[in-house]
Order: C-alpha cells, then structure tokens, then sequence
C-alpha cells in the first residue's frame, strides 16, 4: 500500500512507482497479467493511494533503474484497489525519475517556500523532507540516549508558567480562571531546572520547546527545541565533556567525526582574534595588531588614530593578490564595504615582488614596512587588510564582517569541515540602554564573588563562568554554571538596579527556593534545530522543523495566529478598546510573507525564431510562412499580460492547476471514426491495428 509517486504509460504496459516512507518500487500493469488491474490502473493520477499485489521479478538489465534501492526487481500487479484519490496539486511531489538518463524530478527548492509550507503535508511527502525527519528522529534518539548512559534524567516542566528571563520578549497566555492575569510561555525551562537541582534531582535532561518573540532569522524560530541539561555538584569541565560526547554521538548520525576535545578560545581572545563571540575557525585570518609598528609613522590617518588612544588591526589574506584587484580592494572595499560596516576606511596593501604595494604603500618607511610584513607573516602573493579606529571594539566588530565576506567572495572557507569550540569566560554584564544588564542570565555565576555591585566600571570587567559551544560560526548551545548562594545572588540583583521588592516580586518563587540548601550546579541548553540543521546541511532551520513558521512567525498551514470570537475574549475579561485590538493576523490581512516585487517584462519580444525554437521543443513542424503569425499572437499574449502587471495579486493564492484535466470529445468537431484499413495504409509501420512509431525516451 502507498501513493502512486509516477505514472508511464507505454501503450499497452502501465508503470507506476509505489511510494511510502520507506522508499520506492517499481509496479508493472500487465493486461496479459491482469486485465482488470490494468484498467484499473489506467484511471491512476499521482498522489492516490492504493493497494497492490503482484508478483516481485527480476528487471531485466537494462531497464533496472539506479535512482531507486529496488531498482533491480519490480512488481506485477494481479490486483489493485484505489484506496483513495488525490485532487490535481499544488506541486509536483515526486522526486525520482522512472528511467537512467531521465532527468531527475521535482525539488523542493524549485517551489516558492510558502507553498510548501501551506501544503506542507504534500511537501513531507518527498522522500528528501522525509529523510530530514527520521535523521531528526535518529539524531534525538542518540542524545538521549548517551545522557540516559550518564545517569540524567528526562523530566518534563511547565509551559503555562512565569516569565523566565532569556532576553525575548514572552508569549502570553491569558488565565480565564484568574481574571486579568497571564501565564508567559517559558523562553527555555532555566529556573525549573535550577529548582529541580534544589530538589535534588542532580542530572536533569529535557528535550524541549521553548518560545521566543523575538526578530527571526534563518537560523531562529518563535518556537524551538532544546536539549536542555543541568546538573549538581559539577564544574564546566563536567559540562565540557558531556556536551562533547552528545554533540560528537549527534554528528556522527550524519556520517561527521567531531575531533575531540573541542579547542577552547575565551570571549577575550575571540573577540581579539575573530571580531565576534562565535567564531568560524575553518580558516585562518586571525587577526594581528600593528598599534605599536605604525605608532609613528608618515600614514597620517594610522598616526593620528595612534595618538588618540586608538588601536590598528587587520588580517592576512594568504595568496590571493590576483583575485583581489587594486580596483576590488579600493573602490569596493575601502570606499564602500568597510564603511557599511562602520568603519570609517580600510587601508590594503599586497605582497608582490618581495615588498608591499598599495596606494598609500610609499608612506610607510622600509623598516615599518618590513616590520608589517614580519608580523602578519606575509609572503609573496599575500594581501593586508587594516582598519583603525579609536575604539578597539569598533575595529574588532569591522575585521571579523570583514573577515567572513572576504572569505565567502574568495572561496576559502572550507565545505565538509566541522570546527568545534567552547568561547568561555564571557563579561557577566553589559550595557544595554544605559543600563548594567546580564549578559546571560541573572542566575550565572560570577567569576568571583568580592566584587562591589555599585561600581559600574568594576561590574563591566566582570567574567562569569559561562560558555557557548560553537561549531562553523553558528552558536549551537550556550550555558553557565549558576549561582548557589543567596548572597551572591542578592548581590547581581542589586548591581542590576533590583531593589529587594523587585526581585521579591519577579522571581521570589526562586530566591526563597535558594535559601533551603542549594547544591552547587550548572549546564547548558542545545539548539536542537540548528544542530539538526547543520548536520543535514539544510538552508534554514524551518527544514529540520516538522510544521514551522515562516519569518514573520506566522503559520501558512494553519493560518496562527488568528483571529478569535468576541466571546472568548470577553470570557477572558480581554476587553476591546479598539478595532486594533482585533487586527486580524490571517493570510487575508497582508501577514504572509509578501512575495518579492515582480519582475518587469524585458524587450525583446518573441521572434521568429522564439517561435521555431519552442517547436523544436515541442516537436511540432510550423511552415515558414505561418511563423510570423504564431509570433504576432504570442506578442499579443504577453501585451496583456503586460497590462496585468498592476493587478494586485499580493493576496491571491497561486492556482493548483488551471482546469482539471479531462479528456472530452468536442460536440461540433466530432466526425465518425474513419475506417481503420484506409488510416494505416499511411503508416510507415504497424503492429496490429496501431500506428508504430519511434521511441521518444530510450530505456
Ligand atoms: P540560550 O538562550 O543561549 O540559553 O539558548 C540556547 C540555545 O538555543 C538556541 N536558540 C534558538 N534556536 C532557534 N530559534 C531561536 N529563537 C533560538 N534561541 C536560542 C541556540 C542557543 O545557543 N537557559 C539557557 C541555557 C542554560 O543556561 O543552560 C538558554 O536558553 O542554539
């Protein structure tokens, strides 16, 4: 039993493929097997569902078919019932081809993303989507897996619960019971596990969905899944290891060897060396700094950025002064690129026969210049690239854009490489409008504990003992180890600006729990989306997802949000001051995600040789003479459609098919069939009562 993937039929045999999650088989209707399977079978249209029995039988070698794992048998059907038909679809689903050398079928890149979603049951018919959720499945199972064979434990928390504090704004959920009141959907389980270690429940493990409204990406989702760990009585070593072991288990489902132990870099070094938190360290370009080399120099805009206090960075570019022109490096680069980065220039300068070349080379002394070349280690063929600024953290922002466009324009980044690392030691606070906030979450534990909460220069050098795991610049997994003493929390509330009320009312739950015998712990939470992603190479995350949302976080399938009946609202004493309190968020409204503008017409227009090259396609034999007619109607065809341009058709969903597709015989035309003897004395061949005519595709 299964779908009809596709259909071929040969006159007197019908093909179909069988298709179900576990693969694709060949079924051959026969008349001389089963006339009445074979009549049957021609009503077939993709996509039914039917039941077949047949006899399996080796294919004959040349038409055994490599796309398919059965390709060598195939099936004669003795009997078929049509369990259920499909309706014309919206999309070609099939992605197998029948015959070797045919070209291989439909792909879901081919079709617009929110088509696919809206229909996204068709779309997870695809053996390719399909594939994604059972290595999903694997990939989830292996992770439990090795946590279970280190004694954690899977336990399931509360999504109708408190704010949780993760830096996202929080879906709410209305209480009808408690009139005016809101349940927040948890941004990830954080205080639950730290409760469930006060409890005592000292390897905690959950797979989990957390809820986020906050701007998406690609790589982001309102609502995602964790692998979500905390444990009692450990240090980050503990954490480092076990993280290590279930990232490398995960990986090698996908046929990738994770080299272990995973390099670790602090959030100092990195942001030093890579411009950011998560680095991709498949490749060089590290960055030097050449503050001290160009500190008196005749360059005036590195001199005068010196003086003031400022720093000069930048990074080698190994052998690629050919591919990185003089034009490239000036005009797109230095003029254009850096500053959209927020740099004010960048200055360039290229290796080549033995001594650095650039526009502004001639104003760097022979021993600054050899100097330069020493600390980047430069060779011949190699390019410098430099930015200074007085901020430090300006420049370092600038180098690492810098550093991933350069090597994305030229290639370097190396495919099928995984580089793994633990970025740690990341600043406990940050700035964030004028305001000393954490960096992770409040409950990470400081560094050290003696440090004065009112000193806001002290507060901001303050590391904390968290830690992200990131593999190819993508951060996959981010944790800490927590504060256990009531002390040191009350402490990070006061340097938070939270007077004792305050954090009473939004977390008292918590800090009474602190104060009972709380052990020593910490841990981490995985993206699960984005680790399955990387592994199976998907374009976003929205693939590895069952029923995503699209990137306005809206739902294509089911139309959520939408817009709910007055009653419920009044039942949940949500009163409507305003019409805006009703916007409706359906596919009607404009909230699906608006297709790109649409494409002008470009001149010129069909010819007459358009016009013969579409019949060759098409095999069809046009006289000359009637070319120019064919041209002249088609021309007119694309006028109107030209005057349709403006017609706003933003909201109008795309058609399945134009017609349902029937064969009738037209009333007017219809003549009596002519004699069979006198048709096929045309016939270069017969066989029997037929025409015979030469194979189209070769099998
Ligand atoms: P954090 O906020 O760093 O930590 O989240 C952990 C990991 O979850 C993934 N992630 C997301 N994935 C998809 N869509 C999103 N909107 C999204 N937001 C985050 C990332 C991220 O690294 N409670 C802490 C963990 C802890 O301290 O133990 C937490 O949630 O891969």
């Amino acid at each position: 039993m299964g779908w009809v993937d596709a259909i071929r039929d040969h006159g007197n045999l019908l093909f179909i493929h069988l298709r179900d999650v576990r693969g694709i088989v060949q079924v051959v209707f026969d008349p001389k097997v089963s006339k009445k399977s074979y009549e049957v079978a021609t009503d077939l249209r993709e996509e039914d569902v039917v039941q077949v029995r047949g006899n399996v039988a080796i294919r004959e070698k040349e038409t055994e078919n490599p796309y398919l794992e059965t390709g060598t048998i195939e099936v004669y059907a003795t009997d078929l019932e049509i369990l259920s038909k499909a309706k014309p679809l919206p999309f070609q689903i099939s992605e197998k081809a029948m015959v070797f050398g045919e070209e291989l079928k439909s792909s879901p890149e081919n079709v617009d993303e929110e088509l696919r979603m809206r229909f996204r049951y068709l779309d997870l018919r695809r053996p390719s989507r399909q594939s994604i959720l059972l290595k999903r499945d694997r990939i989830v199972h292996s992770a439990r897996e090795s946590l279970r064979s280190r004694h954690f434990v899977e336990i399931e928390t509360p999504f109708l619960t408190r704010s949780t504090p993760e830096g996202a704004r929080d879906y709410l959920v209305p209480s009808r019971v408690h009139r005016g009141k809101f349940y927040a959907l948890p941004q990830s389980p954080q205080l639950f596990k730290q409760l469930l270690m006060i409890g005592g429940m000292d390897r905690y493990f959950q797979i989990v969905r957390c809820f986020r409204d906050e701007d998406l990406r690609p790589n982001r989702q309102p609502e995602f899944t964790q692998l979500d760990l905390e444990a009692s009585f450990i240090d980050e070593e503990f954490i480092y290891e076990v993280v290590e072991d279930v990232l490398a288990g995960m990986f090698a489902i996908g046929g990738i060897s994770l080299e272990r132990p995973f390099p670790r870099l602090t959030y100092e070094e990195a942001m030093n060396q890579y411009g950011t938190d998560r680095p991709d360290t498949r490749f060089g370009m590290r960055f030097r700094e050449v503050t001290d080399i160009v500190s008196t120099t005749n360059y005036t805009i590195f001199r005068k950025v010196v003086e003031q206090g400022g720093v000069v960075k930048g990074f080698c570019v190994r052998g690629k002064a050919d591919a990185l022109s003089k034009n490239v490096l000036q005009n797109e680069y230095a003029l254009k690129i850096v500053p959209s980065f927020g740099a004010k220039g960048m200055t360039w300068m290229k290796v080549m026969e033995g001594r650095l070349q650039s526009n502004i080379a001639q104003f760097f002394s022979p021993q600054e210049q050899e100097r330069l070349m020493e600390r980047f280690d430069a060779k011949e063929g190699d390019v410098l690239l430099m930015v200074a600024d007085e901020s430090k953290d300006l420049v370092n922002e600038v180098l690492g854009k810098l550093r991933l466009h350069v090597a994305e324009r030229l290639g370097i980044i190396p495919e099928d490489t995984y580089a793994p690392l633990w970025v740690t030691q990341f600043p406990l606070f940050e700035m964030k409008e004028e305001q000393v906030s954490s960096q992770h979450h409040p409950f990470t534990q400081p560094e050290r504990e003696d440090f004065d909460p009112e000193n806001t220069e002290e507060l901001l050098s303050l590391k904390s003992r968290a830690y992200d795991v990131v593999i190819n610049g993508e951060e996959l997994g981010g944790g800490s180890i927590r504060i256990h003493r009531m002390q040191t929390q009350k402490k990070i509330f006061k340097a938070l600006g939270l007077n004792d009320q305050e954090a009473e009312a939004k977390f008292g739950f918590f800090l009474k729990a602190l104060e009972y015998g709380t052990p020593p712990h910490g841990g981490l939470a995985l993206g699960m989306d984005r680790v399955v992603s990387m592994i199976l190479a998907t374009e976003s995350i929205r693939e590895v997802i069952a029923f995503p949302k699209n990137r306005r976080a809206y739902c294509p399938l089911t139309q959520a949000p939408a817009k709910v009946d007055k009653a419920q609202l009044e039942e949940l004493g949500i009163i409507t001051t305003s019409e805006q309190a009703e916007v409706d968020m359906g596919p009607g409204s404009g909230e699906a995600e608006r297709p790109a503008e649409k494409p002008k017409r470009h001149e010129p227009r069909i010819t007459k040789e358009d016009v013969l090259h579409v019949a060759k396609l098409a095999r069809l034999k046009i006289p000359e003479h009637e070319l120019d007619s064919y041209a002249k109607d088609l021309n007119a065809i694309l006028d109107y459609v030209e005057t349709l341009a403006d017609l706003d058709t933003d909201q109008v969903p795309p058609t399945s098919h134009v017609l349902p597709m029937k064969n009738v015989w037209r009333e007017d035309k219809a003549r009596p069939p002519a004699e069979t003897e006198p048709v096929l004395k045309e016939a270069p061949e017969r066989m029997d009562d037929y025409f015979k005519v030469p194979r189209i595709l070769e099998t």
